[in-house]
């Protein structure tokens, strides 16, 4: 199965990849996830990404479409993927229609996953983050076993650098930006699949499984 998780930040793209992961065996290829990764070795990439993601704006597009290309041609991605905050432009968009091509691996389904613009404020700055997995939990829909460490490895959970309200509020912008017109481009492709985002973590689960074994049977 190749899939896009499509939707504005604090949707629950990163929460859902996750899920499906599992479920299905393949893997979560997050762009944010791998630029986190980049700043935390202090790349030039990372230092060029970190200043660029602290804002809010968007990582130019030749990179991020070469990590994933990159990405793309690993042997875990033989099964399919999970592309979670990837494509973000139309330019990606366009690109990421070349490189599958290529691959001649053609994408199943785009799941956007609509959320109100308060319940993506309220999901953002409730979020704590582990500095050693990434893992996201929510101080109040998802919240740690303990206080304070990821369930999952121990590690400290942090609120993400670019989770802090004035920044929240340019990602948005760009969100509308430069992303939301995707919908409409996938739409016309016939792949967009528009789930409700609202429901608590496991129900958006079941909806996102329920529309993808109707739109790949
Ligand atoms: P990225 O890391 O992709 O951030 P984002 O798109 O802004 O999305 P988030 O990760 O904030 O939200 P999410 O949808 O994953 O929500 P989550 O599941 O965590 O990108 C960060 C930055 O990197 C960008 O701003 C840009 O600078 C750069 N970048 C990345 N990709 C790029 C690209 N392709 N091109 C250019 N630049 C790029 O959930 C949020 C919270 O809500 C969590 O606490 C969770 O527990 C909770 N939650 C989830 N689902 C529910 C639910 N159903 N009910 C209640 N709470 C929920
Ligand atoms: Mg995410």
């Amino acid at each position: 199965m190749k899939i896009i998780l499509l939707g504005p930040p604090g949707a629950g793209k990163g929460t859902q990849a996750a899920m499906l992961m599992e479920r299905f065996g393949i893997p979560q290829i997050s762009t944010g996830d791998m630029l986190r990764a980049a700043v935390q070795t202090q790349s030039s990439l990372g230092v060029k990404a970190k200043k660029i993601m602290d804002a809010g704006g968007l990582v130019p597009d030749d990179i991020v479409v070469g990590i994933v290309h990159d990405r793309l041609q690993f042997e875990d991605c033989q099964k399919g993927f999970i592309l979670d905050g990837f494509p973000r432009t139309l330019a990606q968009a366009d690109s990421l229609k070349q490189v599958l091509a290529e691959l001649d691996k053609p994408l199943d389904a785009v799941v956007s996953l609509q959320v109100d613009i308060d319940a993506l404020v309220a999901r953002l700055t409730g979020r704590r983050t582990c500095v050693d997995c990434g893992k996201g939990f929510h101080l109040q829909y998802d919240p740690p076993t303990q206080d304070g460490l990821c369930s999952v490895c121990g590690g400290r959970l942090i609120l993400r650098d670019d989770d802090r309200e004035e920044t929240i509020r340019n990602r948005m912008k760009i969100y509308q930006e430069q992303t939301a017109p995707l919908e409409d481009y996938y739409r016309a492709e016939g792949l967009l699949i528009d789930v409700d985002g609202m429901a608590d973590i496991s129900t958006v689960q079941q909806a996102i499984v329920m529309a993808l074994s109707g739109s790949l049977s």
